[in-house]
């Protein structure tokens, strides 16, 4: 198949695009720098410049492409203030509202059979009910107050990729990426907070965090790519786990100090709301659908072993 990849360098991107050529499919991997392009060719793909937020761009693209099937992996995250959450995601957002449209519309226009998104399972889900949700289960409907124009972005992208009845609309939603390229990885920001000891459990930490491999969450994308039906995913590994539980397992296996413990209304002062949010009352989410439906098992089936390798 032909393959138009949005988000060809990034941390999934990268693991991606391999795997996609691997197979013997033709990839199109898309960035806006042209000095990037020499990267997407290391990959095994043809490079192409746009912004996604051009809608004539993207148009005048895929009409040139003509690809089988569109992969969306835009985002813009860098590194959240969880203070800021809506205001360090506003591109994030747009990336997935606008350039979702965008590349539904374009897609359209040349009859593609497939659109598969990226989404994400942890902190969407209502905070209600068990530790572990399901691809049915509802999303929040009363979200940290700075997270609700991050979670309507992701809102939308979901209803316009499931709206698609003219294509198969794949949504992908990952748990939280570890592994090269990530943050979660040895010397990412994140285990460098934690190695030094700047990651403190909040409150008794029971907010339950779903981890995936970045590589587990690129073989599950193939396997959208190749055979999804349309619908929602969950991509995360077998082990969601609490704060209380994954973030000291993680300091011991850096060889760091216990991570601190501080009070809810300690952690709200200094990480907001949604930082409060995530450490004590977020829900992970059950992979069931991804490996009955999709035929993938991920190679790291525990943060416990995953985070080490
Ligand atoms: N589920 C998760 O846990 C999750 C999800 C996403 C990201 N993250 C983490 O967030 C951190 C930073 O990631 P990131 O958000 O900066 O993403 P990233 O992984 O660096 O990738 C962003 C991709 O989007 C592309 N892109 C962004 N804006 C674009 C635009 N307007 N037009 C075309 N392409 C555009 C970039 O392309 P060019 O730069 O080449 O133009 C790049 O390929 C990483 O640690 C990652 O693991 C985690």
């Amino acid at each position: 198949m032909k393959v138009f990849v949005a988000g060809a360098t990034g941390a999934i991107g990268t693991q991606l695009v391999p795997r996609l050529v691997g197979k013997g499919h033709d990839v199109v991997g898309m960035t806006r720098s042209e000095s990037k392009q020499d990267q997407v060719r290391a990959l095994g793909a043809t490079p192409v410049v746009a912004d996604a937020l051009d809608p004539g761009r993207v148009a005048e693209l895929l009409a040139t492409v003509e690809p089988d099937v569109i992969v969306h992996q835009l985002t813009a995250i860098s590194t959240p203030d969880p203070r800021h959450f809506d205001r360090d995601f506003a591109l994030t957002n747009r990336l997935r509202t606008e350039a979702t449209d965008h590349m539904l519309s374009a897609g359209r226009a040349v009859g593609i059979e497939r659109f598969v998104a990226q989404s994400y399972c942890a902190w969407p889900y209502a905070r209600v009910g068990g530790p572990v949700k399901s691809e049915g289960d509802p999303l929040d409907p009363k979200p940290a107050r700075e997270m609700r124009k991050s979670l309507a972005a992701i809102r939308h992208l979901e209803a316009a990729v499931l709206g698609a009845d003219w294509t198969e609309g794949i949504v992908l939603r990952y748990g939280a990426f570890y592994g090269p390229g990530t943050s979660l990885a040895p010397g990412g920001e994140h285990f460098e907070m934690v190695r030094k000891r700047r990651y403190p459990v909040v409150g008794g930490g029971g907010g339950v965090w779903s981890f995936v491999h970045i590589a587990d969450a690129a073989d599950a994308t193939v396997e959208a790519v190749e055979h999804g039906g349309r619908g929602v995913y969950n991509v995360a590994d077998d082990e969601p786990a609490p704060v209380a539980e994954w973030l000291p397992a993680l300091a011991q296996m850096l060889g760091a100090k216990k991570p601190r413990r501080v009070p809810r209304f300690f952690g709200r002062m200094f990480a907001g709301e949604a930082g409060a949010v995530m450490m004590t009352e977020i829900r992970g989410a059950s992979n069931a659908k991804a490996k009955r439906e999709l035929g993938w098992c991920p190679q790291h089936s525990s943060w416990r072993q995953g985070f080490a390798t």
